[in-house]
């Protein structure tokens, strides 16, 4: 934090820096945060669950992303976030015990005419089936 002011119209920026630097916003760094800027870490849990780019837990060495915006959901988005869930034996929005993978998802990321769509870190699949998940989860 010693990058920053002691001012709290930097408290977002700290926010981002934190979660840079461990993948979430700790407990411990929400302490910290409220320490260096005298602000409660009620206060700091307000702001930063108002934003969704911050989380609070850790999350797994793989993000995975399956889209369900319009196009894929009408090609079976579901299925494939339900075959996910099913490998992985998480719900959506949870992380595997091992810390491998959390599971998310998004709204359309831009790629329709390849729906279903799913993202893996970076990677981007297409025309995702049920049988095609475990031969890519097994690539990770
Ligand atoms: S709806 Fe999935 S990529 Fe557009």
């Amino acid at each position: 934090m010693e990058d920053f002011a002691r001012d709290r119209s930097k408290l977002i920026p700290i926010l981002q820096k934190a979660q840079g630097a461990e993948g979430f916003l700790s407990p411990e760094a929400i302490a910290d945060i409220s320490s260096f800027l005298d602000i409660s870490e009620n206060d700091i849990y307000s702001v930063a669950s108002f934003y969704a780019q911050f989380r609070f837990t850790r999350p797994g060495d793989h993000i995975i992303k399956v889209c369900l915006g319009t196009a894929c959901h009408v090609r079976g988005g579901e299925r494939i976030l339900e075959s996910l869930e099913r490998a992985l034996n998480i719900q959506c929005g949870q992380t595997t015990e091992d810390f491998k993978f959390s599971l998310e998802r998004v709204a359309c990321i831009g790629c329709c005419a390849l729906a279903p769509v799913m993202v893996i870190d970076e990677d981007v699949y297409s025309k995702v089936t049920p049988a095609k998940i475990k031969e890519v989860l097994a690539l990770y």
